[in-house]
C-alpha cells in the first residue's frame, strides 16, 4: 500500500446504514500509512458515534460547516489539502448534491471545493441504486472523472437481498491505492506460487488430451507479482518467454503439476490456480503408438486430484488461494460453487464464451469473488493489468499481521 502511504484522505461519511462499515475504512487507510481527514454528515451521526472516527483516524471528525474545532468554513481547507477524498458510503441524497453542485454541508461543500481525485462508494437500496435518477447521477460523476465503487449484491438493510450493499472495505482501499499511482502495487516480502496453461495427458507417445489454455494470464500473474517486489515460482505447462526474476518450474500432467503445487504451496504466502488443470486422464497410458489399423480404441478416462482443492484443505494460517472459474454459462453461480468447495480465498470467474475474454486473447474481463459475498467486476483491460487489479484486491485483503 506504498501508494496510500503518508497521503492525506479525506474520508467523508455519510448517513447509511453501512457507515459501520467506513470505520473498517478508515482503520485499513491508517494502517496503511494514510493521514485519515474524517468528515461525517448529520444523518452519519444516526448510524455512528463521531467519537469512533475521532479515535481511529487522524484527527477529530469534521462535521459542521460553521462550528468546527480548526476554524469557521474548514471545506476549503479541507478539499484543498487532500490528496484523494473518499465518500463510503455515498448515499443518494450526497450524491444528487455533489452532482448538481449544490453545497448543503460540509462533506458536499468539500467536495465542490476540491480539485483532487474524489473515489465514491454508493450504498442503497436496489430499487433506488436502479433508479433513473441515481443511475443519471452516477453516470455523470464518471463522466467528470469521478471514480465509482460499484455497489455489491448481498443482504440490505431491513433483510432484503439485492444489488447496493457497500462495497467490502477491502476492494475499497485497493480502488483507492489504484487511483493513487495506477502503477504501484507492493508485494515486497511475499511468496507467490503461480501456475499457468493446460496440463497434457499422454494417450501414447505422440498424443494427449489438452485443452485450450495459453498460459498467457498465468504469466501476467507471475511478471505483475514479481514487478511489484514478490519472489515468485511459476508452475508451467507452456514454453513463454520467462517473465523477469521468475523461477519457473516445468511439467506436463495434471499429476506433475499437483506434486510441484504441493511443494511450492509449502513456502507461499499467496497461490494463484491460474491453470487449466486437466479433470480426467487417461487410465492407460500406451507405451506404443495406438495404431488405426487395431481399431477404434475405447479410451477409459479416470479422475486427477483437484489440486486447487487440494491445497485448500492442507491451507496454512494466512496463506491466501486463488482459484479460477473459467465457465461458459451461469458464471457467478459455478463460480460462488468452486469458492466455497475448494476452500479458496478467491475465485476470478471469467466467461470464456465471451468475446476477448476467452482462451489465448490478451485481454479479459473477471468478477473477483470473496468469502462473504464480496464481489468485484473487473472490466476489459489486458492480461497483465487483470492480474494487478486481482494482485492488489489479494494484497489488500491480507490482515496487517499477516
Ligand atoms: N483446478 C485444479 N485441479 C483440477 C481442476 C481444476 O486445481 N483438477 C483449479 C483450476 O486451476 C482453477 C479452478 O480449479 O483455479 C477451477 O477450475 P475449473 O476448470 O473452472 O473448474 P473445475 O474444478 O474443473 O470444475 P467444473 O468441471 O465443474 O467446471
Amino acid at each position: 500500500m506504498q501508494s496510500i502511504s503518508g497521503k492525506r484522505i479525506v474520508l467523508g461519511v455519510s448517513g447509511g446504514i453501512s457507515a459501520y462499515k467506513a470505520i473498517e475504512v478508515c482503520r485499513r487507510l491508517v494502517d496503511a500509512g494514510a493521514h485519515v481527514v474524517p468528515i461525517m454528515t448529520e444523518n452519519a451521526k444516526n448510524f455512528v458515534g463521531p467519537t469512533t472516527f475521532s479515535a481511529l483516524a487522524s484527527e477529530p471528525v469534521h462535521d459542521s460547516l460553521f462550528n468546527d474545532w480548526q476554524g469557521p468554513i474548514p471545506h476549503t481547507r479541507l478539499g484543498q489539502e487532500a490528496d484523494l477524498i473518499l465518500v463510503c458510503p455515498a448515499t443518494a441524497r450526497v450524491i444528487g448534491s455533489y452532482v448538481a453542485g449544490i453545497s448543503d454541508d460540509i462533506l458536499t461543500n468539500t467536495l465542490i471545493a476540491t480539485r483532487a481525485p474524489v473515489v465514491v462508494c454508493p450504498a442503497m437500496h436496489t430499487e433506488m441504486w436502479e433508479h433513473p435518477a441515481i443511475e443519471a447521477n452516477i453516470a455523470t460523476l464518471v463522466e467528470r472523472g469521478v471514480h465509482i465503487v460499484a455497489p455489491e449484491e448481498g443482504r440490505l438493510a431491513g433483510g432484503d437481498i439485492g444489488k447496493g450493499r457497500l462495497a467490502a472495505p477491502a476492494t475499497i482501499v485497493a480502488h483507492v491505492a489504484e487511483v493513487l499511482d495506477p502503477w504501484s502495487l507492493d508485494m515486497s516480502g511475499l511468496r507467490v506460487m503461480v501456475t499457468a496453461g493446460g496440463t497434457r495427458e499422454s494417450l501414447d507417445p505422440v498424443r494427449f488430451i489438452g485443452n485450450r489454455s495459453t498460459g498467457k494470464q498465468g504469466y501476467a500473474f507471475a511478471e505483475a507479482a514479481a514487478r511489484a517486489g514478490a519472489s515468485v515460482e511459476l508452475i508451467t505447462t507452456v514454453n513463454r518467454p520467462d517473465p523477469a526474476g521468475v523461477e519457473i518450474t516445468r511439467v506436463t500432467t495434471a499429476a506433475e503439476m499437483h506434486q510441484a503445487a504441493v511443494a511450492g504451496a509449502e513456502t507461499a504466502d499467496i497461490v494463484i490456480m491460474a491453470a487449466a488443470v486437466a479433470d480426467f486422464r487417461p487410465a492407460e497410458t500406451s507405451e506404443t503408438k495406438i495404431k488405426k489399423g487395431d481399431g477404434v480404441p475405447t479410451i477409459t478416462l479416470e479422475r486427477t486430484v483437484d489440486i486447487l482443492a487440494d491445497l485448500g484443505q492442507r491451507k496454512r494460517p494466512g496463506q491466501q488461494l486463488v482459484g479460477f472459474a473459467a465457465e461458459t454459462n451461469d458464471l457467478i453461480t459455478n463460480a460462488e460453487r468452486k469458492l466455497t468447495k475448494k476452500n479458496a480465498d478467491f475465485i476470478v470467474a471469467n466467461d470464456v464464451s465471451a468475446p476477448d475474454t476467452g482462451f489465448g486473447h490478451d485481454t479479459n474481463a473477471v468478477t473477483i469473488l470473496a468469502p462473504g459475498g464480496a464481489r468485484d467486476s473487473l472490466a476489459l483491460a489486458s492480461k497483465f493489468e487483470i492480474a494487478r487489479a486481482v494482485l492488489r484486491t489479494v494484497v489488500a485483503a491480507r490482515t496487517p499481521s499477516e
